[in-house]
This record gives structure tokens, sequence and C-alpha cells, in this order.
């Protein structure tokens, strides 16, 4: 017999999107949080940059969306740009009633950074560690919170849904869990499910993000009838560190929007080849000129230039890239950093309405699994933590107006293990786990073909098919869910790329590298695809 859980809202996710959406409820209701590692562990703690908002006066809402339009590359759903950027300055302020607390110039105002493709200053910042200064501060309120009860190293194997009995409408009211530390399946239930559960960047052999991005929650999804759309856009960052022994290390663009130049390694500045605003073009094309001219040199890496600066200022703004990469013996202050681009960012995601509804009635997507039309084919620089608070906030109020009317749920059958014994051979996930991760970075990388998609295709369906004879034979760990569920999200990814007949924003294809006069979304729909009415912004 399982171990049956129910809270009245379930979240899968504890990066800032998972927390918002939390803190938000918590006021009301009891909420359940579960993490697959630690509460600090996804992408959020990582994040550098910042988050965009406009607050000074020389800046307008109107200056951000134009510039989100732009990055996006003609494909961004307006209405969601529209009220994301309109909703930013509330959502700083939520940060910091929430105890984040953003960096200040000496005047006590707050200090704005620059990125690619903002043409003002508008990134709030905690120096260049604003993702663990957001984790951390809200963190310590959803630990406190007695509303809240968090679960770590509790992973998240597949959802469970139901049939109404009296509408027969298809519901999301749970999901079977994997107790990391127990071995054990246990099953969750509520009346409320919300995936934020991040992205999917580590289908990539060179990624900037933590090892859980493995798209879990876009798999979760799309197996139990929700579609997803545009996965082709994967965000490549220009500047990770690239050294043997630096595992993902990001470099932040902040680098750049406060005066570094890239360089090739003669010491050339290359930038103004391929864009009028050089160093601050947008992400794809400075990373598409990296790939350009790293092939074309046959070089390794290019490198990234701060020198020119002033030490105070280095150390003020940017004292925890100086001092990692000081641990590798690189001055910053000094030294040119060697650098290459690395998969970043999932713009697609599950498909959701302006209040984080999908497919699937009761289950709601928040944050970097979600698609909501906001990025485009490129997102912007921080505009993603954004989102992360806008569409969380906005989600915690849909589903506090509606639960009161969400009919009881049947208890859901339990997990079944009767058929599944131990394997005695990992072997087989860390193979397949690096295989996948080495032909997405080859065939579905930065500049793709025909050719190389199908090649990928081939690869992935073998794989698929024996990754799911091992996943029904043998007691499943965190390694194999993980696995599963990305190369599912892989096999999207190259589906949506075979789809789009065009060159825009992230998706660069030899084969068709113009642009089409058309912008039009990828969407997936599954084949058990659930069909709640929800009304998805237009593009
Ligand atoms: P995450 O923070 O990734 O959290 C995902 C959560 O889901 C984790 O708690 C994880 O344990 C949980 N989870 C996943 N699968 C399961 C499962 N099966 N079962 C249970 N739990 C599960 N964006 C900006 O706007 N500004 C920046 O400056 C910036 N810098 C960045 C720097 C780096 C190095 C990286 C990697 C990203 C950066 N980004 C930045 C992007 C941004 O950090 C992310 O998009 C954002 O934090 C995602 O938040 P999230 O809450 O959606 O997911
Ligand atoms: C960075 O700091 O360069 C990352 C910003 C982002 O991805 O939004």
């Amino acid at each position: 017999m399982n171990t049956i859980c129910t809270q009245e809202i379930l979240i899968i996710g504890s990066g800032a999107a998972g927390m918002t959406v939390a803190l938000e409820l918590a006021v009301k209701y009891k909420v359940g949080i579960l993490s697959k590692s630690a509460i600090e562990s996804g992408s959020t703690w990582w994040a550098q940059g910042g988050i965009a908002g406009v607050f000074d006066h020389q800046d307008s809402t109107e200056s951000h969306y134009q510039d989100t339009l732009e990055a996006g590359a003609g494909l961004c759903h307006e209405e969601a740009v529209r009220y994301t950027v309109e909703s930013g300055p509330n959502a700083i302020h939520w940060l910091i009633e929430q105890g984040v607390k953003f960096t200040q110039s000496e005047d006590k105002k707050y200090h704005l950074t620059k990125e690619a493709g903002h043409s003002h200053r508008r990134i709030f910042h905690a120096a260049d560690s604003t993702g663990k200064e957001v984790s951390t501060s809200l963190a310590d309120r959803v630990k406190t919170n007695p509303n809240i009860r968090l679960y770590e190293n509790h992973v998240v194997v597949d959802l469970i849904t139901q049939a109404d009995k009296n509408s027969s409408r298809v519901r999301c009211t749970g999901a079977y869990v994997l107790d990391v530390q127990k071995d054990c399946v246990i099953v969750f239930q509520a009346k409320s499910v919300v995936l934020a559960t991040g992205g999917a960047s580590k289908a990539y052999l060179y990624t900037s993000n933590p090892d859980g991005a493995t798209g879990d929650g876009i798999a979760l999804a799309w197996r139990s009838g929700c579609r997803v759309a545009n996965l082709e856009f994967n965000q490549f960052h220009p500047t990770c560190l690239y050294h043997p022994n630096a595992k993902s290390f990001l470099l932040t663009e902040a680098l750049r929007g406060e005066g570094a130049y890239l360089r090739l390694p003669n010491g050339e500045r290359f930038m103004s080849k391929f864009h009028p605003k050089e160093e601050l073009a947008p992400r794809d094309v400075v990373a598409r000129a990296m790939d350009y001219e790293i092939k074309r040199l046959g070089c390794e890496c290019l490198y990234l230039d701060i020198t020119h600066k002033p030490v105070s200022f280095i150390d003020q703004h940017f004292p925890s890239v100086k001092a990692y990469c000081l641990s590798f013996g690189i001055d910053i202050s000094k030294d040119l950093i060697p650098v290459v681009p690395a998969a970043h960012y999932t713009c697609g995601g599950i498909m959701v309405n302006s209040l984080g509804q999908t497919d699937l009635w009761n289950l709601y997507a928040v944050g970097e699994t979600a698609f909501t039309g906001l990025h485009g084919a490129n997102r912007m620089a921080s505009n993603s933590l954004l989102e992360c608070v806008v569409y969380g906030r906005a989600a915690a109020k849909a589903i506090s107006e509606s639960i009161s009317s969400i009919p009881e749920f049947d208890i859901a059958n339990p997990w079944d293990e009767s058929r599944v014994t131990y394997s005695d051979e990992d072997v087989i996930i860390s193979h397949n786990w690096n295989e996948l991760r080495r032909f997405m970075w080859d065939y579905v990388g930065i500049v793709r073909s025909q050719k190389r998609l199908e090649r990928a295709e081939h690869r992935v369906k073998l794989l698929q098919k024996e990754i799911q004879e091992y996943y029904s034979n043998y007691k499943i760990g965190k390694n194999l869910i993980e696995l599963r569920n990305l190369v599912l999200v892989s096999e999207l990814i190259i589906r949506c790329a075979k789809q789009r007949k065009e060159s825009r924003g992230l998706h660069y294809t030899l084969d068709y590298p113009e642009l089409s006069s058309i912008a039009k979304d990828t969407i997936m729909v599954p084949i058990n695809f659930a069909a709640q009415n929800i009304v998805v912004n237009k593009n």
C-alpha cells in the first residue's frame, strides 16, 4: 500500500516560480512544495545578471516592451509582453517585500545594470549573484511559513489524472512521487497542481544549467495530454567559462553590459562584423557569431575582456565571477577570460494562458517550464525571473479564486511495482545520457540542417525504445526518471526544429537561412490531448 499525502495545492518545483506561487497561496491555503533535490538546486539560485523592471524616469514600459519584441524576432505574443512589462515594477516591489536586497548605490538608489537587447539600464541585481539572493530570501520565507510543507529529494514520476464524476472532464489530481531517501513511490494528491520545474537545457552537452534542468515538467505535461510549443528555441548563452575543470559556469552578460569586449584569440574585437550593437547584440546573434568564429578559426574558445575597467569597479560589481575565475588562476582584472557558448534557457514549453492554466483542468505551469509567449524566438536577458514572479502571482490568484468550486478527488490507484526488479547494470543510463547530450549538441545546436535533425531524430528514437524498456522492467531511480523525461523533451525539440522551415531568432538552419514573412508558433499536440478550453495569447 502506498503512502498518500494530501494538500490543498501541490507545487512541483522550488525555484523562483514555485516559491512565488507558494508564498502567495500560503496566506490562505495549505501548500506542499516538492523539489527533486535541495530547495535551492534549480536554475534560480544560479541567476547572475538580474531581473528587468522599469523604474528609471528616463526609461518606459513602452521601451521594455519594444526591446522584448525586438529580441523575440517577431514571435513574441504582444499581450504577454505587455502584461509582463507592465507588471514588472510590482513584481520587483513584491520581491523587496519578501526580503530580497538588490544592490544600491551610495545615495541609496537602486543600481540598475544593462544587458543585451535592453536600450536602458533597467536590471535590478544583487551584485552578480541575483539568483542566490532571490532564492535564499524566498526560501527563508517558505521554510518559516506554517502553511507550507516542503518535501526535498522528492521526484515526480508522473502526474495523476482522473475523469470528474459529474462533468467527465479529465483533471489533474496529483502526482506519483519518488521519495529518494526512502526509495519508495508516494501518492500526492491535491485540488490544484502547479508545475514549476524549470527548463531543459541539460539536453545539451555544454550548458550553464544545474544538473536538474531535465525538462521534467514538459515531459509530465505532455504525457498527461497538454500541448507544448516552440521547443526549437533553446537559447545558447554566449559566455560560459571555458576551462576543463569549470563545470557550467556562466559569465554574466552584465559584464558586456558594463563594457566588456569579446575578442578573437589574436586579440581582435569582431562583433562589429555581425551587428551594429556589437557585444550587446541580441544573444542569438552573439552566440552564432562566436560559433562561426570558433569554427572558422578552428580554435577552442574566444575571450571576454574587462581588463580596461578599474579594479574597484570589478570588485564591486562582479565579486562572484572574479572569485570563481581566480580559483582557476584567471584574474579578470588582468587576464582575458576564455569563453564558449552553452545551452542556457528553454524559450518554449507547456502552453499556458495568462493565468498559467494548461490544457489539463487544475494543472498550472509557471516559470521556465511554461510557454507564455513572452520570449518569442529569443528571450531577452533578465526577463525570465520577471516571468517567474509575474506569472507565479497570476497563477496563485487564479487558483485562489477557483479552489472552492473544485470537486473532491477520488483516491488514486497505488503505484504498482509488482513486476519490476532492481537493475544489475546502470551503465545503460549513464551511456544513454551522454550519447543523448552529445548528439543534441552536434546535430540540434546553434546551427542546424535538415540532415542533422534527421540524424538526431533517428538516434533519439532508438534511445527512447531502450529507455522505455528499461523503465518498464526495473525499479525507478532519480537518474532514470530524468533520462526518460530528457529523451522525450529532446524528441519534441527535434520535431519542433524540423517543422520550422525558416531561420528565426535562436533557430538557425542552413537549409532555410531566410526569415519567413509569416511568424508562427510551432505547436505540438499530444495524441491524448486534454483540451481544457484555455485561451492562449496569440502572436
Ligand atoms: P528552477 O529555478 O530551475 O527550479 C526548478 C525546480 O523544479 C527545482 O526546485 C527542481 O528541484 C524542481 N523539479 C524539477 N523537476 C522535478 C521533478 N520531477 N520532481 C520534483 N521537483 C522537480 N534569468 C534572469 O531573468 N536573470 C538572470 O540573471 C539569469 N541568469 C541565469 C544564470 C544562469 C547560470 C542560469 C542557469 C539561468 C539564468 N537565468 C536568468 C534564467 C533563470 O534563472 C531561470 O529561467 C529561472 O530561475 C527558472 O526558475 P524556475 O522557478 O522556473 O525553475
Ligand atoms: C546573465 O547574467 O548573463 C544571464 C541573464 C539571463 O539569462 O537572463
